[in-house]
């Protein structure tokens, strides 16, 4: 569902189209009201508008505030049983807005961000090491800001510590990297933000969830004292499966990324905050 008359319709026909070659024969349907979105099992938000180079996330709050909160209510209105997920920035802030609208449970409101900065943060230290994608694990928690917090004591190459393969300078740097990803391919295109890479970390948790899979992925989640964070939407792990959150995976962080997890979760509360005076 898009509001631009021709656009839904048109990628949808593409996509279509492109069942025979790919192999798929499911049917797409691309529409300019929500009437066809009624009795949805999964609604993934992406409306509003994407940043223009030099802009924060953050910079995006009032626009998009309205804009998710009018989204969300048709919704919640047509798929009461949905589970949402929110891609539209700033994403922590969004949560809240689709959240607070739709009234549902936490466990059916969720945000995706860590899959696509974890992305990141795999493939830059898969350049560097000159190792395959498959075999670097990490994740990144906290809001998805400049504030993220890409948990490097987590992170490994088959199993090796990456501390045990790239010395500190290094990964900080690569940690930086993964903060300003989003600005990185933003800044080259001009026009729109990222596309290909939230899509695939969509798609991976959409998966998760219809196929009852029970991934543990790092996504936005309303935390109620889980982290030490109360009532605020940040990344955090959790278990996808066919309820939404079936779990916020607590894990021991060690000193300074729990210190970096607070500041993070403080960004957040910072903007939920100015949300509310909008
Ligand atoms: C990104 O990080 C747009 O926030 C999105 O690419």
């Amino acid at each position: 569902m898009d509001i631009v008359e021709g656009l839904p319709q048109g990628k949808a026909l593409d996509l279509n189209q492109s069942g025979p070659v790919v192999g798929y024969e499911a049917h797409v349907t691309g529409t300019n009201g929500y009437e066809e979105t009624a009795g949805s099992d999964i609604v993934v938000i992406t409306s509003g508008s994407p940043r223009k180079p030099g802009m924060s996330r953050d910079d995006l709050l009032e626009i998009n505030k309205s804009i998710v909160s009018d989204v969300s209510q048709q919704v919640k209105d047509r798929s009461p049983d949905a589970i949402v997920i929110v891609v539209t920035n700033p994403l922590d802030a969004m949560c809240h807005a689709a959240f607070d609208t739709t009234q549902f449970p936490r466990q059916r409101v969720i945000g995706m961000a860590g899959v696509l900065d974890s992305a990141r943060f795999r493939t830059f230290l898969a350049w560097e090491l000159g190792v395959s994608v498959r075999d670097v694990t990490g994740f990144v928690l906290g809001g998805h800001g400049d504030t993220m917090v890409p948990v490097v004591s987590y992170t490994n190459v088959a199993g090796i510590p990456i501390r045990q393969k790239i010395d500190d300078n290094r990964l900080e740097e690569i940690v930086q990297r993964t903060r300003d990803g989003g600005a990185e391919v933003g800044t080259l295109l001009q026009k729109g933000s990222a596309f290909y890479a939230p899509s695939a970390g969509v798609r991976e948790m959409v998966d998760s969830i219809v196929l009852d899979q029970k991934r543990v992925l790092p996504c936005a989640a309303l935390c109620q004292g889980e982290y030490g964070v109360d009532d605020l939407f940040v990344g955090v792990p959790v278990k996808l499966g066919s309820g939404g959150i079936e779990e916020i995976v607590e894990i021991d962080l060690d000193d300074d990324e729990k210190e970096q997890l607070q500041k993070s979760a403080g960004a957040v509360k910072e903007l939920v905050e100015a949300m509310a005076k909008l």
